[in-house]
């Protein structure tokens, strides 16, 4: 497989580079700049692409590449910092900024270059690009020709053909720049690279590690029916079939209809072998009482791990343990941030006993979240599976605020269904990052009928998100937003109020608890 090497140099956008390369059907990784040049050179890519960056080449300790990259006969795409420090070691001029350009700009052809060919002007003869940057190339170096300028950038693209070497200021990556894959497209044709990566190839080639990896041991996976465990769970059943035992633990917090949803999905639908282990009860004590947050998290997530050895160790041996580790959680433990890099290492099955020894296996280290519903989608999985919003591990327990009971959770179960229903119906399933429903410890004053009421209120949660790192509230519209409170109103018995909430993220955060 023709592979591309993104080299990061702590971008904010080096993940959005390598899902566009992959959308052109080239398959791209993340490397940090910290790694050896002889690696680098040895690894067999078609190209390397250097990302942007938070630094300047004149800072103390700037990240640089090494400049025998530049001499391998590689292709070299250099993008906004990468460019400037590709121009900056081969001896372009390159002045720091007084202020950093951030946001649209009207880019003059000047020539295509092999970069730029096929860019259409449309904006007054100019193409529109996005620009965030701090440093400017003022001349490239010898051997370049300029492929184009903008209004506050003399060179925002520059190429020398023959040794391969590009760099554009703008970034390409971004859906702002609308042309921008063109640009990519062409530097992928310079490296020859084949597009060779798909995600039915990606099946054929994973079953087949699978089965080379586990050979006839078992194989345990947890699930828990969100779409990462999910694909996982019938990636690893296409592969190797009877030794796959699945573990799905009821914890009494999930939502309306995910317990049958996940049994007749996989025991039904897919004939996995599935156990499913009723612990709802066992979950429910030990919530008694518990107000705070942070206990109920602690509470549910050590209760998960007594049930799952529990249940793990009367299934015999079993030496392996499957897990949905996405591309993006591998590369946050290698990825560069900056000069004081902070590596993390990335525990995700911490917490099991320790003479648990579990082999892991992780057949979607590879993907993005996209990549992995598109697999889910090949391999069968029902759209609400694939499509299924983020859904945090202690559940409707701290979407219920103070202490949970089953009535409790019961009120906020069924608005919750409604609320679900409703985004659907509406089609906002996948624009919207969340929607759900929170129920507050307070109590206000209505009027049903001719009665007063003294009832619970439940506050609607939508948010807009790309990472739930920051997320904003929903403009969910009027009409949507009043069936959704009515149909509460009218259904949820014991419900007399909603609110949505309007709050973006930060200073708030997604969740209530
Ligand atoms: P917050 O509330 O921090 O949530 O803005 C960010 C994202 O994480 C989810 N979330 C959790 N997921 N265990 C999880 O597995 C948790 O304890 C937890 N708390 C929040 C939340 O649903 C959102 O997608």
């Amino acid at each position: 497989m023709d592979k591309i090497c993104v080299l990061d140099f702590g971008a904010q956008y080096a993940q959005l580079i390598a899902r566009r390369v992959r959308e052109l059907s080239v398959y791209s990784e993340i490397v940090p700049c910290t790694e050896p040049v002889e690696k680098l050179l040895a690894a067999g890519y078609k190209g390397i692409i250097l990302s942007g960056g938070p630094s300047s080449v004149y800072d103390d300790g700037a990240p640089l590449p090494d400049k025998r990259l530049f001499e391998a006969g590689i292709p070299v795409l250099g993008i906004c910092y990468g460019m400037q420090a590709m121009g900056f070691l081969l001896g372009g001029e390159v002045v720091p900024a007084e202020r950093r350009e951030y946001g649209p700009a009207d880019l003059l052809l000047e020539g295509g270059g092999g970069l730029l060919d096929g860019m259409r002007p449309s904006v007054a003869g100019r193409v529109r690009v996005w620009m965030s940057h701090g440093d400017t190339v003022m001349k490239p170096p010898r051997g370049f020709v300029r492929l184009g300028s903008t209004d506050n950038c003399p060179v925002a693209a520059m190429a020398d053909a023959d040794r391969r070497l590009y760099g554009v200021q703008f970034h390409p990556e971004v859906v702002h720049t609308a042309q921008g894959k063109t640009v990519l497209r062409n530097f992928l044709t310079v490296c020859d690279a084949k597009g060779d990566w798909s995600m039915a190839t990606f099946i054929d080639t994973e079953v087949a590690a699978i089965r080379k990896t586990v050979g006839r041991d078992r194989v345990l996976c947890a699930l828990s029916g969100g779409v990462d465990s999910s694909v996982v769970a019938v990636l690893l059943h296409k592969a190797i079939g009877e030794q796959l035992t699945c573990l799905f633990v009821d914890n009494g917090v999930l939502r309306h209809g995910e317990v049958e949803s996940v049994v007749a999905t996989f025991r039904d639908a897919f004939e996995v072998n599935l156990i499913h282990a009723d612990a709802s009860k066992r979950f429910l004590a030990r919530l008694h009482g518990v107000t705070d947050p942070e206990t109920k998290r602690k509470r549910i997530g050590n209760e998960f791990i007594a049930v799952f050895e529990e249940e793990a160790r009367k299934l015999g041996e079993i030496p392996w343990l499957a897990q949905g580790t996405l591309y993006p959680d591998v590369i946050e433990s290698v990825s560069f941030k900056g000069p004081s890099a902070t590596i993390k290492t990335h525990h995700n099955v911490g917490g099991l006993p320790p003479d648990m020894k579990f082999k892991l296996i992780e057949p979607l280290r590879e993907l993005f979240k996209d990549e992995v519903r598109e697999v889910g989608r090949l391999l069968g999985l029902p759209p609400e599976i694939i499509w299924r919003q983020p859904f945090p591990g202690p559940g409707l327990a701290i979407r219920v605020l103070g202490e949970v009971s089953e009535e409790r959770l019961a009120v906020v179960r069924e608005a919750d269904a409604i609320v679900q229903d409703e985004v659907r119906r509406a089609g906002l399933e996948r624009e919207v990052w969340q929607a759900f429903a929170v129920l507050l410890p307070v109590r206000t004053v209505g009027v049903m009928g001719d009665f007063r009421t003294y009832a619970e209120v439940i506050a609607l949660r939508a948010v807009t998100s790309q990472d739930a790192m920051t997320a904003d509230w929903a403009r969910l519209p009027y009409e949507l937003l009043a069936r959704i409170s009515s149909r509460i109103i009218n259904e949820v018995k014991g419900v007399n109020r909603v609110v949505y909430d309007i709050s973006s993220k930060p200073p708030s955060t997604i969740e209530w608890e």
